[in-house]
């Protein structure tokens, strides 16, 4: 059977494949992580693109059935505009977060937290309001919040006061819902939570992520319902460094499922 195949920048991206794995038991999948060239938040637009298509290349040489860009910098200024260019269906972690987050919204005002390149690029803010026009929103760029999760910062008045500087334009925008545009962010999350306070929704797009692609394999009769997936890790530099961190993004409970990591 062929695999899904997922890029991100580097190692953020199993994030999602922890969300794949989950939801997707029976499916093979092929990671790559780019890092070599990561962070791709602090990147322009063109260069993004080329990376993105680059390794959509890379993952179909692996015979992928479906391509999930795992990364939000990626989604945000590569899927427009490649979306269409390629055989196999591409899903972005951009519009299903939205979905939820237009969703949950109470107040009609919902924040966005992510890289320089995903704010710029406004795909959120767009994607937002051609689904709700009132909805009102607040997008802040938290580029220290990368560096933070890979350092295995996640806590601690260092983290919380940087994080009270980033997150204030949202509280004073009074934003019921937050939307954690950035593969790194969930892993932070409380954090992000006791500054905001408990009555304001985080959106974690991966479960959404995994749902589509769930929702997709089934419409076009390519999704596996038997054996056990099998789980593949590329990366195109620094494998070790990439190892180190799986877990933590991985999370304990596959500790297991994790494969040697491949060049
Ligand atoms: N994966 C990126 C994202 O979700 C964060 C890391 C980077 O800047 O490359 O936007």
């Amino acid at each position: 059977m062929r695999p899904i195949g997922v890029f991100d920048s580097g190692v953020g991206g199993l994030t999602v494949v922890k969300e794949l794995i989950h939801q997707l038991p029976h499916e093979d999948i092929v990671y790559f992580g780019d890092t070599a060239r990561v962070p791709y938040g602090i990147k322009s637009r063109e260069t993004v693109i080329r990376f993105s298509i680059e390794n959509i290349l890379f993952l179909l040489k692996q015979d992928v059935k479906l391509i999930c860009v795992a990364c939000n910098t990626a989604s945000s200024f590569a899927l427009p505009v490649i979306k269409n260019h390629f055989k196999v269906p591409i899903v972005g972690v951009i519009s299903p977060g939205v979905r939820e987050a237009v969703y949950a919204t109470q107040n009609k005002r919902i924040g966005v937290i992510g890289t320089k390149g995903t704010i710029k690029s406004r795909t959120y803010e767009i994607e937002i309001n051609q689904l709700e026009p009132e909805v009102k929103v607040t997008a802040v760029a938290c580029p220290l919040f990368v560096p933070f999760v890979e350092e295995g910062w996640l806590s601690g008045d260092v983290v919380l006061d940087v994080a009270r500087t980033y997150l204030k334009p949202l509280k004073d925008a009074r934003v019921d819902t937050v939307i954690l545009g950035c593969t790194h962010y969930p892993l932070l999350r409380p954090v992000i939570k006791q500054v905001l306070g408990e009555n304001v929704t985080l959106i974690d797009s991966a479960k959404q992520v995994a749902v589509e692609v769930k929702k997709i394999l089934g419409s076009e009769n390519i999704l596996n319902t038997k054996g056990k997936g099998k789980h593949s890790f590329y990366v195109s530099d620094n494998p070790e460094w990439f190892s180190g961190l799986a877990e933590r993004f991985l999370g304990n409970s596959l500790k297991k499922k994790k494969k040697a990591v491949s060049g």
